[in-house]
């Protein structure tokens, strides 16, 4: 069956990683591609980053392929289009797998001895993506200023439960609720209730420990194999799996999938990477693999682990970009991928 998929190709590196992707899928399914306008770009356009088109077209395909937006600095009450998409799909789960992949040089301490290759990290990191923190509700006056970090018992159900539905589906035996209920007794407090509550259909296929959020910042450096799906409130996700990405090989490799009950949305973890935007070097990795969780998602899993395994294959044939000790260009690794799916 045809899908039907937005792509938002958004600013800076985001044509040329978007273009390689769209063309790679269209080797694996049959797919309608709409396309969307989203970010500063369309800003300069339209006068808003995220254009009512564009949300509206969202809502009546299959999915949701989004490379990056740059947030300009300097414009009062500009709204980022990344967090808008979130918001009006309520893509309540941000989901972030962390795999490594062969020849790209993870910090020598990831729990092997000195002069060995560290062992291969298969882990991931499921963020509540709505509230917390980030609920968006400030007050500041001369001398204070506030933010009220929301924890509600349906999100936090919601978030811990799709955790473990994850868990179930990739074999996963380990669920962490990552939390900081010693000192926000009230907040935290309830995010850890209700996720003790929700854990326990699962058991005991599926383990349930909790830990406190620093302690888990440590042991990610420390011996980050301790860890298989960590589900964890809006800030402390937002800063573990930035952590959790230089363990793989830092963000031009990391995927991710912002997920809710309608709607899904797929993109990889980097910005728009100005710095580097239209020179061809960008590291098509986080954005091919975003593809393939789309590909997951929409029920294509066989064309999903295609995708993956060819992706693994180009970097153990060495073709790999600057950012991971390579020479490769954009073109060259969306070129092997491509030969590899064959
Ligand atoms: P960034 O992720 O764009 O770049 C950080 C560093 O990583 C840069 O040196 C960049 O060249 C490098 N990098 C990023 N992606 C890469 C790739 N695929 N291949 C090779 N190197 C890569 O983050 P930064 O510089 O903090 O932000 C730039 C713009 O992106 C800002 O306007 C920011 O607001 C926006 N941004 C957007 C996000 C989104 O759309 N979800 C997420 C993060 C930042
Ligand atoms: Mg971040």
């Amino acid at each position: 069956m045809v899908k039907k998929i937005l792509y938002i190709n958004g600013d800076g590196v985001g044509p040329e990683l978007m273009a390689g992707a769209r063309s790679i899928v269209d080797e694996l399914a049959d797919v309608e591609w709409v396309e969307g306008e989203a970010g500063y770009a369309a800003y300069l356009k339209h006068g808003t980053a995220l254009p009512n088109d564009t949300v509206v077209s969202a809502k009546a395909c299959d999915a949701v392929l989004f490379c990056a937006v740059t947030t300009p600095p300097g414009i009062p009450n500009y709204k980022s289009a990344i967090i808008g998409m979130r918001k009006e799909l309520d893509l309540y789960a941000n989901l972030r797998p962390f795999d490594s992949l062969p020849n790209v040089p993870a910090p020598s301490w990831t729990g092997a001895p000195a002069n060995s290759a560290p062992a291969p990290l298969h882990f991931a990191i499921v963020r509540e993506n709505t509230e917390g923190l980030y609920s968006g509700i400030e007050e500041a006056d001369e001398v204070r200023a506030t933010a009220l970090r929301v924890i509600t018992r349906r999100a936090s159900e919601r978030i811990v439960k799709f955790a473990y539905e994850y868990a179930k589906k990739r074999s996963f035996s380990k669920v962490t609720l990552v939390h900081k209920a010693n000192v926000l007794r009230k907040s935290d407090g309830l995010f850890l209730e209700v996720g003790r509550a929700a854990a326990k259909p699962y058991a005991p296929a599926i383990a349930c420990e909790d830990a406190i959020v620093d302690s888990v910042a440590m042991r990610l450096v420390k011996s980050p194999g301790d860890f298989q799906v960590i589900v964890t409130t809006n800030l402390f996700g937002d800063i573990l799996s930035d952590e959790a990405s230089a363990l793989i090989g830092g963000l031009g490799v990391a995927p991710s999938a912002n997920i809710g009950q309608k709607y899904a949305l797929f993109e990889p973890v980097h910005g728009s990477a100005p710095d580097i935007a239209g020179k061809g070097v960008a590291n098509p990795t986080g954005m091919l693999r975003s593809a393939a969780l789309m590909l997951a998602h929409l029920g294509l899993e066989p064309e999903a682990r295609k995708l993956e395994t060819a992706i693994e294959s180009a970097y153990k044939q060495n073709i790999k970009t600057l950012d991971v000790g390579g020479t490769a260009r954009t073109h060259d690794v969306v070129e092997a991928v491509r030969k590899n799916l064959n």
